[in-house]
């Protein structure tokens, strides 16, 4: 059985993510998502509400499971037995931080191979970080996230809570 995981901070979730999700779903029996620490990061969901946000965007893929982990990426390839890690790449910029996961990853665990996947088109600007900054300004986020979760992501963030229009 072919097993890919899909590491990342998901804070939150976007549509960005849930589209390399499903095409990774497509590409391997079976695929676990799992919420890591990015120690460059200070997110702004706890890793309970991440994995929330997640399970709500996945319950209708068949074959995604979805986990956290509070440790190195390369064990937790080795504790599941993953055939790749799945990462999506943006624009070149993304590039050279990711290639430099994949090596240390490998390096730390020779099994861990790290397969890059083109975002889509529509979704190369979006990152989480875009879509925190618009929610916290009030405006609506439905078209950047999974409708199952905008509306709790743009409660936290703006304080209010707002179906498909903010303002
Ligand atoms: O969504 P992100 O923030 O780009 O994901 C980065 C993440 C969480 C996959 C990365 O920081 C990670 O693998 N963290 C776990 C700790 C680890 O293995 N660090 C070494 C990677 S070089």
């Amino acid at each position: 059985m072919s097993l890919a995981i899909c590491p990342g901070s998901f804070d939150p979730l976007t549509l960005g993510h849930l589209d390399i999700i499903s095409r990774a779903a497509n590409m391997f029996d079976h695929v676990v998502v799992v919420v890591m620490a990015n120690s460059g990061k200070n997110p702004a969901f706890t890793v309970q509400e991440r994995y929330a946000f997640i399970q709500r965007s996945v319950c209708d893929l068949p074959g995604v499971e979805v986990d956290t982990y509070d440790g190195l990426l390369a064990d937790y390839c080795a504790l599941r037995d993953a055939t790749a890690v799945v990462r999506g790449l943006r624009v070149m910029s993304d590039f050279e931080y990711e290639f430099q996961m994949a090596l240390t990853n490998n390096s730390l665990h020779a099994k861990t191979e790290t397969i890059f996947l083109p975002a889509n088109r529509e979704y190369m600007f979006l990152s989480s970080s875009v879509v925190r900054e618009i929610a916290r300004y009030g405006r609506d986020i439905s078209t950047f996230v999974p409708r199952a979760i905008a509306a709790d992501i743009q409660a936290k963030l703006c304080g209010k809570e707002i179906k498909h229009e903010c303002g």
